[in-house]
């Protein structure tokens, strides 16, 4: 992606926050009662923010990272509360916080230049954020995804949609054609998403090398998830080298034995 060229700009935003929600909604049943009360989360790649909302309406403080202005406006506009920040994932500041979430294929756009070793530092960040026992809730794109010339639309009255995939080893290149109506015609936008895939027993590995213990999920309760998106629970357990203070109980957490 070069600065010029859109990527979630006003019109896929739109049709992606009116639309295209529905992981966010079951993420969120899913993490919703694994928080602490009054928690911390950080929603990266947040998008138009359903998930923050639904997590700010339980009582929890959000985070909201993302790329696209236009996502964010809507984000921000729904969760009054929360606070949304333009950037990148990979260098943003995560702070400390209970939970952090990267729902639909986050990590497999934010990491689709730097390949591997960018995951492998995004996990460790992750997990550096995150205090003792903290949850790292995400889904990651397998290599099986999309057939090679996959076509898929979807058709409502205001608007459509339509997404061809190219596949190249593990990069996937879909185009995005857009049609919103505006008025008496149709206005038409395009835009490139470059993914990078990966092998689910890799990202298990890489995340337990970064102090994670590992969860995969069969789906987000009992929603069914597109083909090739891989759900994963990740809890922060490696006790050494990531202590944070933050309550008394959390205190007692440390002082579990190291049998961890
Ligand atoms: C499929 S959307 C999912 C949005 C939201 N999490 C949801 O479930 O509705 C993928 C999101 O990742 C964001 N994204 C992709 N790469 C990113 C990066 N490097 N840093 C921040 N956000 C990124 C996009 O802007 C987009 O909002």
């Amino acid at each position: 992606m070069t600065s010029t060229e859109l990527f979630y700009g006003p019109d896929l935003a739109a049709i992606h926050a009116d639309h295209h929600e529905a992981l966010a909604r079951t993420a969120a049943d899913v993490l919703l009662p694994l928080m602490p009360s009054a928690g911390r989360v950080l929603d990266l790649g947040c998008g138009a923010g359903r998930l923050s909302l639904m997590l700010a309406a339980d009582g929890h403080e959000v985070v909201g990272v993302d790329l696209s202005p236009a996502l964010l406006s809507i984000a921000q506009r729904r969760v009054p509360s929360g606070r949304f920040k333009e950037g990148d994932i990979l260098s943003a500041d995560f702070g400390t916080v209970d939970a952090i979430a990267a729902i639909g294929e986050v990590v497999n756009y934010a990491t689709a230049t730097g390949g591997p070793s960018a995951l492998e530092t995004l996990f460790r960040r992750v997990r550096e954020s995150l205090l003792l026992r903290g949850r790292f809730l995400f889904d990651c794109a397998g290599p099986n995804r999309h057939g090679q010339g996959e076509c898929v639309w979807s058709e409502k009255p205001d608007s459509f949609v339509a997404m061809q995939a190219s596949v190249r080893d593990d990069i996937i290149t879909r185009k995005i054609v857009t049609f919103i109506r505006r008025g008496s015609g149709w206005e038409k936008s395009s835009e490139l998403h470059r993914l990078r895939t990966y092998e689910p027993a890799e990202v298990c590995r890489m995340l337990e090398e970064a102090g994670f213990e590992v969860q995969r999920l069969s789906g987000y309760g009992e929603a069914q998830l597109p083909n090739g998106l891989h759900p994963f629970l990740a809890t922060a357990v490696n006790l050494s080298g990531y202590l944070r203070e933050r309550s008394d109980q959390t205190a007692a957490e440390y002082s579990k034995p190291s049998s961890w």
